[in-house]
């Protein structure tokens, strides 16, 4: 055994074939599975995919890159959990494309910032971070609230999700733009059919305190208040590792 172990140590090329092989090996054990397995995600109840509007405030935040002061995942560690709550599951993330997990925090970690404060907080934060945070360096974004939402391809902007795997159904696809309304008019009622669609859970009001316009600060402020709060932790349980085996 220790002669043949000699062979290799002298002769480089030797060492290279020994090496390929073995790191092959390696390597067909770790990829081969994710060819056949279907998802390595684990379901998790209440996860769904973004509402238009809420789809739509994504798209903001990834244009302005908010991404760059702030991550969206809170890792398994004592401080960040007692910070910012309960640590991000593979499938809150699920249905985001591009995802924003971020590893920089010059701000604090977004991923369960939904609820935390109330919308008027966001409007005036938003436009002028300093008059709410005093030492904040974040910088304004007063235009997001006089700037109206452009939503003409939002049906295309769901259809292309579809390709890359978000599981919108042809009515979601075809109601977009009457369901990207509805979110903003606290009066449409529930027979609208965006509850039906995206569940009862769906928060439909008017993010940015006027009525009259669909401003990007409304799907901004709309994508901020969901973020974490699909998954009801009262009654979400890890699921046992010994059974996933
Ligand atoms: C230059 C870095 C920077 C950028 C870019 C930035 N932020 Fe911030 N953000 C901060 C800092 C620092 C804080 C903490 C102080 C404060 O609350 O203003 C913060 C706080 C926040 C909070 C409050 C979080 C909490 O839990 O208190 C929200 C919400 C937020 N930012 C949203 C955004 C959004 C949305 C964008 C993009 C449109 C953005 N930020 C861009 C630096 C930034």
């Amino acid at each position: 055994m220790w002669k043949a172990h000699a062979k290799f140590e002298r002769h480089s090329f030797v060492l290279l074939i020994g090496i390929i092989l073995v790191v092959s090996i390696g390597g067909l054990v770790e990829i081969s599975p994710l060819f056949y397995l279907e998802s390595t995600i684990e379901k998790v109840d209440g996860v769904r995919p973004y509402t238009p509007l809420e789809q739509a405030g994504r798209d903001i935040y990834v244009r302005e890159g908010c991404y760059g002061c702030h991550s969206q995942m809170i890792r398994p560690l004592r401080d960040e959990v007692e910070r910012y709550g309960h640590y991000s599951l593979a499938a809150e993330s699920m249905y985001d494309h591009p995802f924003q997990w971020g590893s920089k925090r010059t701000g604090p970690d977004l991923a369960r910032v939904g609820g935390k404060y109330s919308d008027s907080w966001h409007v005036q934060h938003l436009t002028d971070p300093r008059s709410v945070v005093p030492e904040s360096n974040m910088p304004p974004y007063k235009f997001l609230a006089e700037t109206d939402l452009d939503y003409r391809a939002i049906e295309q902007r769901l259809a292309t999700l579809k390709v890359v795997g978000v599981p919108y159904s042809k009515a979601e696809i075809t109601n977009a733009k009457a369901d990207l309304e509805t979110q903003v008019d606290a009066f449409a009622g529930e027979k609208s059919g965006l509850k039906t669609r995206y569940g009862t859970k769906v928060q439909q009001r008017d993010y940015d305190g006027d009525p009259q316009r669909l401003t990007e600060m409304d799907a901004l402020i709309a994508y901020l208040q969901v973020l974490g709060t699909m998954v009801d932790f009262r009654t979400y349980k890890a699921e046992d590792p010994r059974n996933l085996r």
